[in-house]
């Protein structure tokens, strides 16, 4: 008999790390809070429907915290955030899926509030304000998104109190309005961003990636490419940078152009033909039915 096969002795299934669910917040407190233990712990917040792109942001959680560290996913999709013909009723609800995915990458708790749960009295009356970085590029063409995000990302920020909050580089803005919202009014966590994940195609993984058609798909690449282009510029200065997207989006069959823009991630204005440093390279865009953004980093000389 090969050594350490014993027929007889049932057989150890591997140990599956599971994520206990909650739906209220009381019930969130007494399981990511369990006992006394001071432990560091952190939280990934997500609309569900996650995908890849989350998973890197709950394994980068996880390494934060170690293992005895804590990591809670939030899954909720703020109506606050979403203008009128926006995908509200739309937007994809996979909650079982969800949960598979979080446990998967190392979550403990995911909480999965009702709209009730966040907002008992109803909608807020008082609202985070994101100021002049909530009003340029998604902000513009999205009026009011960045106060409905940063008033949910206050609240949960402020229930799930952690070390620790990991959001995506994929929306840049997003994680800039928010990381200045922390500066700004002394939220005690550290905002970290994590890197876009892309297809091999360079598509960047996005929940509403699944809207699209194969065709529109193969359209949606225009927008990586153009970036990649950007990219490839980045040493002859911002003219080129935007010539070259530009250049590269230039009758991109399928594609409405939104905006094509080199940013200045500190306060998100459009950076100046002189700018050097890190920039960053964002465009957005409606591919078919569906409005996509995607956006590179880059050092621009
Ligand atoms: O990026 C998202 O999924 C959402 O904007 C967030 C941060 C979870 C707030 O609803």
């Amino acid at each position: 008999m090969a050594r350490g096969k014993q027929p007889n002795k049932p057989q150890r299934t591997p140990k599956v790390h599971r994520a206990v669910v909650t739906r209220t917040v009381d019930d969130f407190e007494a399981a990511f809070w369990p006992d006394e233990q001071p432990v560091d712990n952190a939280v990934v917040m997500t609309m569900g429907a996650l995908h890849e792109g989350h998973a890197a942001l709950i394994r980068a959680a996880r390494k934060q915290v170690g293992r005895e560290g804590r990591v809670a996913v939030t899954v909720f999709v703020n109506p606050l955030q979403f203008g009128p013909g926006e995908d509200l009723e739309r937007y994809p609800r996979t909650l079982d899926d969800d949960v598979r995915l979080a446990e998967e990458h190392g979550a403990d708790v995911v909480f999965a509030p009702s709209a009730e749960e966040v907002y008992p009295n109803g909608e807020p009356q008082v609202r985070m304000a994101a100021g002049p970085m909530g009003e340029r590029f998604e902000g513009a063409t999205r009026p009011g998104h960045f106060d409905g995000v940063l008033t949910v990302v206050a609240k949960l920020l402020h229930i799930t109190d952690p070390d620790f909050a990991f959001f995506g580089e994929k929306d840049a803005q997003q994680l800039a309005i928010i990381q200045r919202m922390v500066a700004d009014l002394d939220f005690d966590v550290e905002i970290v961003g994590v890197p876009t994940v892309r297809e091999e195609d360079g598509l960047a993984l996005s929940s509403r990636n699944r809207y699209l058609s194969a065709e529109d798909r193969e359209h949606a690449l225009a927008l990586s490419k153009a970036l990649f282009a950007g990219r490839d510029a980045a040493a002859q200065g911002p003219k080129a940078v935007r010539e070259a997207a530009s250049a590269a989006l230039d009758g991109a069959e399928g594609v409405t152009l939104d905006y094509l823009a080199l940013i200045d991630p500190h306060d998100f204005s459009e950076a100046a033909d002189d700018f050097q440093g890190e920039a960053v390279l964002a465009v957005a865009a409606k591919v078919g039915p569906t409005r996509l953004i995607d956006n590179v980093r880059i050092i621009v000389r």
